[in-house]
């Protein structure tokens, strides 16, 4: 039989793909990454082999995911459509490579997901697939297989007696992971119904969050948090903490329509309270720090990057190169942003850095301005001049 590694989540989906390929002449090697999903990755794993896994392997991957793609992204300002923190989109590459490591340790030669053809995650797994392990066999059961329905999905999983959830099943579509949730389907799908409370579960109802403001510095060191009030955390600690102290005064919801790169729109509703602080806490740093040329630009290769990520091209040259921009771009970007958060809303009210732009002796309407108001106008008389017709 011909090995094959599963992306593997402990769901009735993948749960199915086990023993459909087994059909198929294919054993299965599932993967389970540790996201901070919040499973119980000992049942996930139990699971895996009751629907007849030959083997699991279960990593945490969570620092890795933090260090090498939400901060690269973070320090990239990549916010899809100017938008969203790309929590799901970043971890597909990240569980991707994996696979294939494991693929190539343990000698198979095929690489499946559960994703189904209408959304991005098919994208952004075969994309880093193909880009790290070329000639894999890729495969992608939901796109091809009879079941319509899931109650033909749940018939067959109790014909093979694979667990099916007791528990009535969520009216929604969520991915989670330690950088955010996301949630779609049911009532969502209406563009007009306001979300229901029921659907989130990171950020507290802003009328019920306290009714004082709640402050936060974030230190960041060449564009990296790395403080917190002053205190130093790890990556993992850091988002953590930050998911905590933001969701708890409603701060990172967020209702979208977005375009998928499959050509369909969708409406999306995420939490993403610790990267609504980091990316609206970096953003501001970087206007204290960064100059306008230097910002201008930003600006458009950070909807470039966010597009790379949404839509899988992870691996590619071009998503390194920007990598190398940012790094250099992030040189200055060391500092404190000072945020307030409040009934769901988070403001930047202070920052400082060692390295920054803002020359108060220049801005000043006060005392001790050294800004020579005769410079200023030779400098708007040129500065309109080629524009001026006549002789
Ligand atoms: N739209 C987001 C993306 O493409 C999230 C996809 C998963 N969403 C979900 N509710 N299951 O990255």
């Amino acid at each position: 039989m011909e090995k094959v590694v599963l992306a593997y989540s402990g769901g009735l989906d993948t749960s199915c793909v086990i023993p459909w390929l087994k059909d198929r002449g294919y054993q299965t090697i599932a993967f389970c990454a540790n996201l901070g999903q919040g499973d119980n990755l000992a049942l996930i794993k139990k699971k895996a082999l009751s629907s007849g896994a030959s083997k699991v392997y279960c990593l945490d991957v969570q620092n890795e995911f933090i260090m090498d793609y939400v901060f690269p992204a973070l320090k990239a300002g990549a916010l899809y459509e100017g938008k969203y923190v790309l929590a799901c989109a970043l971890s597909r590459p990240l569980i991707a490579k994996h696979q294939v490591n494991i693929a190539r340790k343990e000698k198979a030669g095929g690489l499946v997901h559960g994703c189904t053809g209408k959304g991005n995650d098919q994208v952004r797994f075969e994309t880093t697939f193909r880009l790290l392990a070329p000639g894999m066999e890729i495969i992608a059961p939901l796109r091809i297989w009879e079941f319509k329905t899931r109650e033909e999905e749940i018939d067959f999983a109790k014909s093979r007696r694979i667990p099916v959830p007791v528990t009535k099943k969520s009216p929604y579509s969520i991915d989670t992971n330690i950088y955010g949730r996301a949630i779609e389907c049911g009532v969502l799908e209406d563009p007009w119904k306001e979300p229901p409370e029921d659907v989130y579960a990171l950020t507290s109802d802003p009328r019920q969050s306290p009714a004082q403001p709640g402050y936060v510095t974030i230190t960041f060191d060449n564009g990296i948090p790395t403080k917190i009030n002053g205190k130093t955390y790890g990556p993992v600690a850091l988002v953590q903490a930050l998911n905590k102290i933001g969701g708890r005064h409603g701060v990172g919801r967020m209702d979208m329509i977005e375009n998928r790169l499959v050509g369909i729109k969708s409406r999306e509703i995420y939490e993403n309270p610790a990267g609504t602080m980091l990316h609206t806490a970096l953003n501001d740093l970087e206007s204290l720090v960064l100059d306008r040329e230097t910002m201008r630009l930003k600006a458009v290769l950070s909807l470039k990057y966010a597009e790379l990520v949404y839509n899988g091209l992870w691996e590619t040259p071009l998503k390194q190169q920007l990598d190398a921009y940012f790094s250099k771009l992030h040189e200055r970007s060391s500092g404190t942003v000072r945020l307030k958060l409040y009934k769901g809303h988070c403001t930047v009210v202070g920052r400082k850095s060692p390295k920054s732009r803002y020359k108060q002796k220049l801005a000043t309407y006060g005392k001790g301005d050294q800004f020579d108001q005769k410079l200023a106008e030779g400098f708007v008389k040129l500065w309109g001049m080629p524009f001026i017709s006549g002789q």
